[in-house]
């Protein structure tokens, strides 16, 4: 796990440093596809439930699983860049959203708010606490900043598959759920819109974006539960 998370953070890393305007999203999907060779790892979305790439690039309004194609990147943009590897059966899975040249004060606030919140949820991680002490702190934090966390999409357990038990709700009531134990290993993914946390999902069967059109931001690590605490696997250098 902490190999899958390293490879997964140096490529997000790497693909996360091409952005700027004028880049096609596209561009982002060939160069993950590039340093997956490189690296001898597999892209672990390419062809999950039939998702045709192997990141997502969702831009702005759009919360989760934007497929990467045409678009242009535009000065002003956020960009939530999703991706995680397959090595030697065991998954990594990580996300940030980075913005395109000069952005809004509000962006900025969104992705620093999101990101913060993430690191909230991760200091949550601690053996003892219960499962959903992460969903309530990152809840707490956005909802403070005045933002949204989105409900119907959430974080999940991780390990010889993407997608373990038990989900990691971004919101919720501190003190239930199971009770985290050394070994265990969570996918934290707070998705943040500036208005409403609604919802909803484009044509193209896999686009959610926000329903009224506000921004949404996006991070995510993958992190186990040890004697010291919570360990980052998905760190970047
Ligand atoms: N990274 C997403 C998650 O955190 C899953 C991506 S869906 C895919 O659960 F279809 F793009 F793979
Ligand atoms: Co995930």
């Amino acid at each position: 796990m902490r190999e899958a998370g390293a490879l997964t953070a140096k490529v997000l890393q790497e693909v996360a440093a091409m952005v700027k305007p004028g880049v096609k999203t596209r561009e982002l999907d060939r160069k993950a596809e590039e340093l997956v060779a490189r690296y001898g790892v597999k892209a672990a979305f390419k062809g999950y439930r039939g998702y045709p790439a192997s990141i997502c690039v969702s831009v702005n309004e759009e919360v989760v699983h934007g497929i990467p194609g045409d678009r242009v990147l535009q000065e002003g943009d956020i960009v939530s860049l999703d991706f995680g590897v397959i090595y030697e059966g065991f998954y990594g899975d990580s996300a940030v959203t980075v913005p395109v040249g000069e952005i809004s004060s509000e962006a900025q606030k969104l992705l620093k708010v999101t990101k913060e919140a993430l690191e909230k949820g991760i200091s949550q991680a601690q053996i003892g606490n219960r499962l959903s002490d992460i969903s309530h702190a990152v809840q707490t934090h956005v909802e403070e900043n005045g933002f949204a966390v989105v409900r119907e999409y959430v974080g999940h357990g991780i390990g010889r598959e993407m997608h373990e038990a038990p989900p990691v709700p971004n919101f919720g009531l501190p003190n239930r759920g199971p009770r985290l134990k050394v070994g265990m290993t969570l996918a934290i993914e707070p998705m943040v819109n500036v208005c409403t946390w609604e919802v909803k999902s484009l044509a193209d069967g896999w686009t959610v974006v926000t329903k009224d059109g506000s921004l949404s931001a996006h991070f995510e690590h993958t992190v186990a539960i040890t004697e010291d605490g919570p360990e980052i696997l998905t760190k970047w250098d």
